[in-house]
C-alpha cells in the first residue's frame, strides 16, 4: 500500500517560485498537491499551467460559486487547463453543480460541503437550525444527485455520509488535518491524519503542518506513520 498517494499538500503561498521550491523538494513524497485562491489569484493560469509542468497531479481549489450560468462559464476556463480536480459549492445548489458536472472530461469535480473552519454556530448564526452532520448530508446529497465525484467534508461526517449515500466510489476529500490538537490555526473541526483515513477519506488535503514546518519531508513522513498505524486497524 501506498500511503503517500493519500497526500495532497495545499500549497498556499502567493510566490511562485516558493511554491515550485516546496514542490520539488517534496514531490516524491505525495500523491498531489492542491492550488487554491492564494495562488491563483496571483499567478493566474499561466502560473498554474507553470506548475502543471512539474508532472505532479493538482487540485485546482477554486471552490466556485454563483449563479449557474457564470459558473458553467469560468468552470469550462479552469477544467481547459486540465486540472486533475476542482472544486465547487455545493451551497451554489442542484442547478450549478450539474451544468458544470456536464463539462467536466476528465477533471474530477469536488463539492465542498461545509469548511472545515466553521462549527455549529456558525450555522446557526447563518439561521439554519441543523447539525453539522445534517446540513453536511442535505449538501452531499445534491452533490450525489448531480454526479460530482467527490466530496469534500471533515473527517468526523464521513461515516454517517457512507451509510447514507448511494454512491459507493464517492471520493471522500478531508482538509483540517492536524497531527497535534494545539495547532488548530483557523480550523476549527480537525481530525489527525490516521483517523481520517479511518473513517474512509481518500485524500488528506494538509496544509499549513507541512508548508510551515521547518523540516517539511519530515513532517510527511510522521503524517505516512499515523495514517499506517490506523490503516492496519481499519483493515
Ligand atoms: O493549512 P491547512 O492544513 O489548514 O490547509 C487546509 C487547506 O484546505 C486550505 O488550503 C484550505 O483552503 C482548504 N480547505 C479547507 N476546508 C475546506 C476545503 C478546503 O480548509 N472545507
Amino acid at each position: 500500500m501506498n500511503f503517500r498517494n493519500f497526500i495532497f499538500c495545499a500549497i498556499d503561498f502567493t510566490d511562485i517560485e516558493q511554491s515550485k521550491r516546496l514542490i520539488s523538494k517534496i514531490q516524491k513524497y505525495v500523491g498531489g498537491i492542491k492550488i487554491g485562491l492564494e495562488f491563483f489569484s496571483r499567478n493566474g493560469p499561466s502560473g498554474f499551467l507553470e506548475i502543471k509542468k512539474l508532472g505532479i497531479p493538482i487540485f485546482l481549489d477554486l471552490k466556485l460559486k454563483d449563479i449557474p450560468n457564470t459558473v458553467k462559464k469560468s468552470a469550462q476556463n479552469l477544467i481547459n487547463l486540465k486540472p486533475d480536480y476542482l472544486s465547487i459549492h455545493l451551497s451554489g445548489g442542484l442547478k450549478m453543480v450539474e451544468e458544470v458536472v456536464s463539462i467536466k472530461k476528465n477533471t474530477k469535480i469536488l463539492g465542498i460541503s461545509m469548511l472545515t473552519s466553521l462549527d455549529n454556530s456558525d450555522l446557526k448564526s447563518f439561521g439554519y437550525n441543523l447539525s453539522n452532520l445534517d446540513y453536511v448530508e442535505n449538501l452531499a446529497k445534491i452533490g450525489e444527485k448531480a454526479g460530482i465525484d467527490g466530496l469534500v467534508s471533515s473527517a468526523e461526517e464521513i461515516p454517517h455520509l457512507k451509510r447514507n449515500l448511494n454512491n459507493t466510489n464517492m471520493l471522500f476529500v478531508t482538509p483540517g488535518i492536524r497531527l497535534y490538537k494545539n495547532k488548530m490555526n483557523d480550523q476549527k473541526r480537525i481530525n489527525s491524519p490516521g483517523q481520517a483515513i479511518k473513517n474512509g477519506s481518500k485524500m488528506l488535503i494538509i496544509g499549513r503542518s507541512i508548508t510551515q514546518s521547518s523540516d517539511p519531508i519530515n513532517s510527511i513522513k510522521c503524517i505516512l506513520q499515523d495514517i499506517e498505524k490506523h490503516y492496519e486497524h481499519k483493515n
